[in-house]
């Protein structure tokens, strides 16, 4: 009896202490009404009689009780705005009815724990998933499994195909009880069945036709999202330019990242939206090193960075390249204005109608002709451009567009550009050591990556607030930084 008004208090005390961990969030996140739009978009792109399932992410464990910083899944945060994890979301194609109620979409969100939110925070539960997320009928996670809904009835399932790795967290309701629900409930076939190819449109079990819907609404941007996408490049530019004016020899890798990173934070972007990169001299010519572990940066190198910051839930890509000493060398600036020139090249056809191919390949060719005038390439035969170790492009070896957005590689049709696509524009030209040319070429890395919203006239370049030019990044290096003020005792004393 003792034993059991002491769980009690003890409860009781946890409920008062997650209700005042409230947290206070910044006001411009994007609206419910967003979340609820882009929902009704969904629905006029699917089919008659169908239902869309959408789960959220699964909690990634870094090692023992410590997770990674939980992430949503792009696709389930914009049609919800929720942001915790073990959650489905059931969006239907037409109203049902049940008994007297009538409702177009579900959602089943965790329940409170008073001791989980001791530590996390609150979570919504359904009261508040139904008040926050606008969404009518909400229930707990635990409360999938006698959901009685008859998912024969409708003509498309609609469903991102499972990745198995959910772990059970033994919390019932949790993630991996709700997939392994949903697999009951669709009579999801078994891997064997699986492996064999159906047409979506013989397929009552769709897993292929989501994606294309999701693609086509989020590749064209809402202004509630450019707004937050604007100040993501924004930040991200203003970090380019502040390291210019910072940067100097001896400098580590990792002390120029937490310079972006700490601008990022400076002005409330909470994350990095994919790994920094960072690499000076020939750590450059890694396309995605993120290790920038180089303790002291060289005089006369070149550093290549590549980050974005990701202001709610909205990330910027944005690249530079800057002489560390902060004038580029013979060499290094034939380079850079001729990665320099091939943006330039894709910027003069960036318009509504051009193809993501053609933006490549102008860049492609004012690279591949300047490469071979500096008799870098021997000609312009596929057999001295193209590295058969690799398949691709020897010194100019990744793709040069993609859309950004909720995801750095976001989702969206990579087809034409039309008004509302956002896209960067990033060619490079990386020459490691060794490579088959006059060796005073080596060690050359350079990408230019830029932000670029597709309007009705052409373009807004949205990362301007970084200079481009090889002149204006030398002028602006030269200017002196807000960093120099920052002085800190050596460890070793
Ligand atoms: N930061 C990765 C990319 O530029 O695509
Ligand atoms: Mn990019
Ligand atoms: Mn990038």
């Amino acid at each position: 009896m003792k034993r059991y008004r002491l769980l009690v208090l003890f409860f009781l005390i946890a409920n008062a202490i997650s209700g005042w961990a409230q947290t206070e969030k910044p006001d411009d996140f994007l609206p419910m009404d967003f979340h609820q739009d882009r929902r009704e978009a969904l629905r006029a792109k699917m089919p008659p009689n169908s239902v869309a399932v959408f789960f959220a992410n699964p909690v990634r464990n870094r090692s023992n009780d410590v997770d990674y910083h939980y992430h949503q899944d792009p696709n389930f945060y914009y049609l919800t705005g929720h942001t915790e994890p073990h959650a489905v979301l059931l969006i239907f194609k037409e109203k049902q009815q049940v008994n007297a109620e009538s409702f177009d979409e579900i959602i089943f969100v965790r329940g409170h724990d008073a001791l989980k939110e001791l530590y996390d925070g609150g979570r919504l539960g359904k009261e508040g998933a139904r008040k926050t997320l606008k969404i009518d009928v909400t229930f707990e996670g635990s409360d999938f499994k006698e959901y009685n809904i008859d998912f024969s009835k409708f003509d498309k399932v609609l469903f991102y195909d499972f990745h198995n790795d959910v772990r059970d967290t033994k919390e019932d309701g949790d993630l991996y009880d709700l997939i392994a629900t949903f697999k009951q409930k669709i009579n999801y076939p078994d891997e064997k069945e699986m492996t064999i190819e159906v047409e979506p449109a013989e397929n009552k079990l769709d897993t292929k036709s989501l994606d294309k819907m999701m693609k086509s609404l989020r590749g064209i941007k809402t202004e509630e999202e450019l707004e937050l996408l604007r100040k993501a490049v924004k930040i991200s530019a203003l970090g380019q330019a502040e390291v210019m004016k910072a940067m100097h020899p001896g400098m580590s890798e990792l002390e120029v990242q937490g310079m972006h990173e700490f601008i990022y934070k400076k002005y409330q972007a909470e994350h990095e939206g994919y790994p920094s990169i960072v690499g000076a001299g020939h750590n450059g010519c890694v396309l995605h090193y993120i290790e920038n572990y180089k303790p002291k940066i060289e005089d006369g190198e070149l550093i290549l960075m590549d980050l974005g910051a990701e202001y709610h839930g909205y990330t910027a890509d944005v690249t530079r390249t800057l002489p560390v000493n902060g004038k580029f060398t013979k060499e290094q600036k034939i380079i850079y204005d001729l990665v320099y020139e091939a943006q330039e090249a894709a910027m003069a056809i960036c318009k509504e109608g051009t193809t993501f191919k053609e933006l490549y390949a102008a860049t492609a060719r004012v690279i591949n002709q300047g490469l071979v005038e500096l008799g870098i390439y021997k000609s312009l035969q596929k057999e001295d451009i193209i590295n058969p170790a690799t398949g691709r492009n020897r010194y100019y070896p990744h793709g040069c567009t993609h859309h950004i957005g909720l995801d750095v590689h976001d989702l969206g049709e990579n087809d034409t550009l039309r008004a509302g696509m956002v896209i960067t524009i990033e060619p490079g030209i990386y020459i490691p050591e060794g490579s088959p040319c006059d060796p005073k070429w080596w060690n050359i890395p350079v990408r230019i990556e830029d932000d670029f919203l597709i309007t009705e006239e052409g373009y807004e370049l949205l990362s301007d607030l970084a200079p481009r030019r090889s002149e204006e990044v030398e002028a602006l290096m030269a200017q002196p930084s807000s960093f120099e003020n920052i002085t800190l005792p050596s460890l070793e004393e």
